[in-house]
């Protein structure tokens, strides 16, 4: 195994850089020797089982291991060439990034954090497991260069988030998911005004989280899903007008949901369940956050009836709004504008009433879960329906759910659906129901073929 891996570092990282770099060679500069040393240290703290020097004893930007990455820079006033360490990934990936290797006593060399002026990328990738590694002593200078840090699966890497971010004026990406790092989430985070990407998942956060975050006009991604964070929202996530994803589930946020969310004009995905949000109902403001995708907010006591809001919203394909207290009916207009619906998940609450029988016509539904409800009436989904959706149409725990003979008797009806009770009397719709039903079914499909012939029209001129 060790062998194999070092067979392919030498493959990868020597053989083929020859073939590229002997005509490039002469008039290159070659990394100065306090760097390379550094390097080798740096290479020995996370695997010391390798012998760096001697695998890789010739000019280290020119015959580097994969994950070590070189550039060039001109001085502007006496035009002097010099080339410097950019990027530092450890931890092997794949055989497509198959970087060096960390060993089970990994640890780090505080040369990582004092030898790399132009350092761009730092990557660690399960590297510290077993043994427990402290956040090293990181001078308040480090990383003015720095664009990407990214800490992924390190559960043994433990100490405050305090201790790691800087002044990283440059940083586009900070990825530090599924380690050890815990206290509260410093201030100074507001100040990385070229971020694009935080994402702190499954860490050991706490505390309430008093950043400013309306500096950062770049971000597009905010994830501290899977911490302790508690306290309220602070209203500038409202500020991140680039917004693509928010992720702030399985924390202890409280309060009410802010309404400066409805600033995110461009937000995909938001996921705020498995918190402790207050009984304010369902937002309204997402009726006008037309780009949304995925919106989950199970596990907080929201309360509330569904709201009218989904008449924008058809680019929605995931809905998860279980266990949230919620009352009332079912809203057929969710049936009738989210055509493009993949997931929706209402079970747990208080539902009542009939499920919509503009459900029935949802092209793209592969899960439907309306279990321990209060929902009554006839199951509205035909029998090709039922058998498309399968196993994931879950409908148990409604007492008053019936299921019409023919459907029961049907293949495709699986545990959680056989457990409701039969329909006893035959189908005898209320005529103006049953018209208003597939009056708008009929509406929703002719549009459909509007919208094609328009396409078509589109493509032709
Ligand atoms: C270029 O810089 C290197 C390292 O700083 C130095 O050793 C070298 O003398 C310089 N060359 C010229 C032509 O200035
Ligand atoms: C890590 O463990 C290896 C044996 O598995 C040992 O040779 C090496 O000295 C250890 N390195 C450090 C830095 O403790
Ligand atoms: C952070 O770095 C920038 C440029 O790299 C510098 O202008 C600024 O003064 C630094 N801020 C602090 C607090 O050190
Ligand atoms: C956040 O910072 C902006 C300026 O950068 C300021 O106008 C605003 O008042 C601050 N918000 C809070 C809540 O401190
Ligand atoms: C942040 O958003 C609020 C409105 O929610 C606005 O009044 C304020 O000017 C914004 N601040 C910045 C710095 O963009
Ligand atoms: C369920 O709905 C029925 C009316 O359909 C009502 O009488 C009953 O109290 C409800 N049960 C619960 C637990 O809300």
């Amino acid at each position: 195994m060790a062998f194999l891996s070092i067979f392919k570092l030498i493959f990868f990282s020597t053989v083929m850089p020859i073939l590229v770099t002997i005509s490039l060679q002469q008039e290159q500069p070659v990394l100065n020797l306090a760097e390379q040393d550094s390097v080798y240290q740096v290479l020995s703290s996370i695997n010391s089982a390798i012998p760096w020097r001697t695998l890789f004893p010739d000019d280290l930007c020119s015959y580097p291991p994969h994950g070590v990455v070189c550039d060039y820079f001109t001085d502007p006033t006496t035009n002097n060439v010099t080339v410097h360490i950019t990027e530092l990934s450890f931890g092997y990936v794949s055989d497509y990034a198959p970087n060096p290797p960390c060993s089970p006593n990994s640890t780090f060399s505080p040369l990582l954090f004092n030898s790399f002026k132009h350092l761009r990328k730092l990557f660690f990738y399960q590297c510290f497991i077993e043994s427990q590694v402290y956040v090293p002593e990181i001078p308040t200078t480090f990383g003015s260069s720095l664009e990407e840090l990214v800490f992924i699966n390190n559960p043994a890497f433990v100490g405050p988030l305090s201790g790691i971010i800087r002044n990283f004026t440059s940083l586009r990406r900070l990825v530090l998911t599924g380690n050890g790092i815990y206290g509260s989430i410093p201030d100074g985070i507001g100040d990385l005004v070229n971020v694009e990407e935080i994402t702190l998942s499954r860490n050991k956060l706490s505390g309430q989280v008093s950043v400013n975050f309306s500096e950062l006009k770049k971000l597009k991604v905010l994830d501290l899903s899977g911490n302790d964070v508690d306290g309220n929202v602070p209203c500038s996530v409202g500020n991140l007008t680039q917004l693509l994803k928010l992720d702030l589930s399985s924390n202890g946020f409280s309060g009410k949901i802010p309404e400066s969310l409805s600033n995110l004009q461009g937000l995909e995905f938001l996921d705020l369940s498995f918190n402790r949000f207050g009984n304010f109902g369902i937002p309204l403001f997402f009726a006008e956050m037309p780009r949304l995708k995925e919106v989950y907010l199970s596990g907080n006591l929201l309360g509330g009836e569904i709201p009218e809001i989904w008449e924008k919203l058809g680019g929605i394909l995931g809905i998860g709004f279980s266990g949230m207290g919620l009352v009332g009916g079912i809203p057929a207009s969710m049936g009738v504008h989210l055509t493009n619906l993949c997931y929706l998940v209402l079970d747990n609450n208080n539902l009542e009433g009939k499920v919509p029988e503009e459900f029935g016509f949802l092209e793209f539904v592969s899960e439907i879960n309306l279990e321990n409800n209060n929902l009554s009436g006839r199951v509205p989904f035909s029998a090709k329906f039922t058998a498309k959706v399968g196993e994931k149409l879950r409908l148990k725990g409604n007492p008053e759910l019936c299921v019409d003979e023919k459907l029961s008797h049907g293949k495709s009806i699986h545990g959680s659906f056989g457990e409701l009770k039969k329909c006893s009397k035959p189908d005898i719709p209320n005529p103006v129901l049953f018209i208003g039903g597939s009056y708008s079914g009929l509406l929703s499909s002719s549009f459909h073929v509007l919208f094609l012939f328009w396409g078509f029209l589109m493509v032709l001129f």
